[in-house]
């Protein structure tokens, strides 16, 4: 089974509550996921392997550590996905990005693909797929899935809320990818958003409706 953390760091809680306040406009909505999705990125890569490497400082040489391992690939789900992409990178210049275009059909509530668009080598790459909503965890499940029939082997999913029906259908169908969320809500509502959660999303951060 995966392992789920929530992220509990003040300056995500707090940020992540302007989020969520309804008198957040498109602006500062897209700025503080930015934010956020910094931070998540500082916890998330916590695990990254480092090695030896011999440098010189201007006073004298000395043995310290750098990264190491696999490269990394940020996957964000269209389009709210794509407001989490570049917090990763400001901390993450070097991974390179593919993008998943799915959307949640409104009657069936079920992922609709219409775009993949991804690295040649993400078999070789550590992927972190990136989606501030886990509702009822189709989408994400859907994404996992089509990285991996795709070569995919290394995947963690990072969002920013999510909600116990989300996490456990995404646990079950991948129990080998990891969850990271910056807070776990209470539920669904009949509608499949999460309670009290943010909204929509992806129309908070593009001004649509
Ligand atoms: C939202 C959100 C997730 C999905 C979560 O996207 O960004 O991708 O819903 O719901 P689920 O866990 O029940 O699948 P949406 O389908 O609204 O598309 P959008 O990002 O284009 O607005
Ligand atoms: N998608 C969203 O954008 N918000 C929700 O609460 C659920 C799905």
């Amino acid at each position: 089974m995966s392992k789920v953390f929530e992220m509990n760091h003040p300056l995500i809680q707090h940020k992540l509550s302007l989020i969520r306040d309804k008198n957040t406009g498109s602006k500062e909505f897209r700025e503080l996921v930015k934010e956020v999705s910094m931070l998540l990125a500082f916890e998330v890569t916590r695990d990254l392997s480092l090695e030896d490497v011999e440098i010189e400082t201007p006073i004298c040489k000395m043995t310290t550590k750098m990264l190491s391992g696999r490269k990394l690939g940020i996957i964000p789900i269209l389009r709210a996905g794509l407001g989490m992409v570049d917090g990763f990178l400001n901390l993450l210049p070097a991974a390179k990005v593919g993008h998943i275009g799915l959307y949640r059909d409104p009657e069936t509530l079920k992922p609709v693909e219409y775009y993949c668009k991804l690295p040649t080598d993400i078999n070789e790459r550590d992927l972190i797929v990136v989606d501030p909503m886990l509702a009822t965890g189709g989408s994400a499940s859907a994404a996992i899935e089509f990285l991996k029939d795709r070569g995919a082997t290394s995947i963690k999913l990072v969002c920013l809320i999510g909600c116990p029906e989300g996490i456990a259908a995404v646990q079950d169908a991948h129990p080998d990818v990891n969850i990271y969320i910056a807070k776990i809500d209470e539920k669904l509502n009949d509608h499949a958003y999460i309670v009290p959660g943010l909204g929509d999303a992806g129309d908070r951060l593009f001004g649509t409706k």
